[in-house]
């Protein structure tokens, strides 16, 4: 199993601080975002890792994480993405990093409470295909959301106007190696980027998309200048309490 961290973007949502740096550089309480998602990787088991830079200020992620051997890694491996082009479009420049194993898959300004290694563990139960993380949230039209019908997902519907729950998910992903095949199958959304939610949903039509129910809090810290101050919150909350 190896890792992708996705770590690009311009991080428009959280101007003006992504002026002179890259979102995933930010303070989060005591540490800088992306720290946070190697960990969770690394707690999860995961040791072979790719992050995907983009935007101005890439180069500031070498200097920030060298080769990990602040998390016990060995190595790091980077790659870059040179324009806007989704979360979909960033995990395809690693598809010969991945070759034919498995991946999870991180958005750069996710953090979770709890280790994630049980549903790492769960995905590698798994035959094939791909698992996602669902979590409720207050304001579902800013995620992937998904429609159920008793305990099966119906479909995701990126930010819906007319949200079908509360449940949304997160952005922590896990797939096969045929995901690179169905990228090659997406077209632009509306947003003009490759949807991550039209790689789930493609599995979700091949009936080979599972899902897990997150324990514990979940934040997204890139997504607006609040949700940024929630997330610092929580990490906070969390080395006190
Ligand atoms: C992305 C995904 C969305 C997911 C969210 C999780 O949203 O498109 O489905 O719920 O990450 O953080 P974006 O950050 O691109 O708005």
């Amino acid at each position: 199993m190896k890792g992708v961290i996705l770590a690009g973007g311009l991080g428009s949502r959280l101007h003006p601080l992504t002026k002179i740096t890259n979102k995933h550089l930010l303070p989060i309480y005591d540490k800088p975002m992306v720290y946070y998602s190697v960990e969770t990787l690394v707690d999860a088991g995961i040791e072979d890792i790719i992050i995907v830079c983009g935007g101005n200020h890439a180069g500031e992620f070498l200097r920030l994480l060298g080769n990990g051997n602040q998390f016990g890694l060995k190595k790091l491996n980077y790659t870059y993405q040179e324009k806007e082009g989704g979360i979909a479009e960033a995990l395809y420049l690693t598809r010969e990093f991945v070759g034919n194993d498995r991946i999870v898959v991180l958005l750069g300004d996710n953090i979770f409470e709890k280790s994630v290694k049980q549903y790492v563990n769960e995905f590698q139960d798994q035959e094939r295909g791909a698992r996602i993380i669902l979590t409720e949230v207050e304001n579902p039209t800013e995620y992937g959301t998904a429609k159920l019908s008793g305990d099966k997902i119906e479909e995701i519907i990126e930010k819906p106007e007319t949200p079908p729950s509360n449940l949304i998910v997160t952005g922590l992903y896990m797939y096969d190696s045929s995901v690179f095949e169905v990228i090659e199958t997406l077209s632009p959304s509306s947003r003009g980027e490759l949807e991550i939610t039209d790689v789930n949903n493609t599995y979700l039509g091949k009936g080979i998309l599972e899902y897990s129910i997150l324990e514990g809090w979940w934040a997204d810290a890139g997504s607006s200048i609040e949700a940024y101050y929630q997330a610092i919150k929580k990490v906070r909350e969390k080395i006190y309490k």
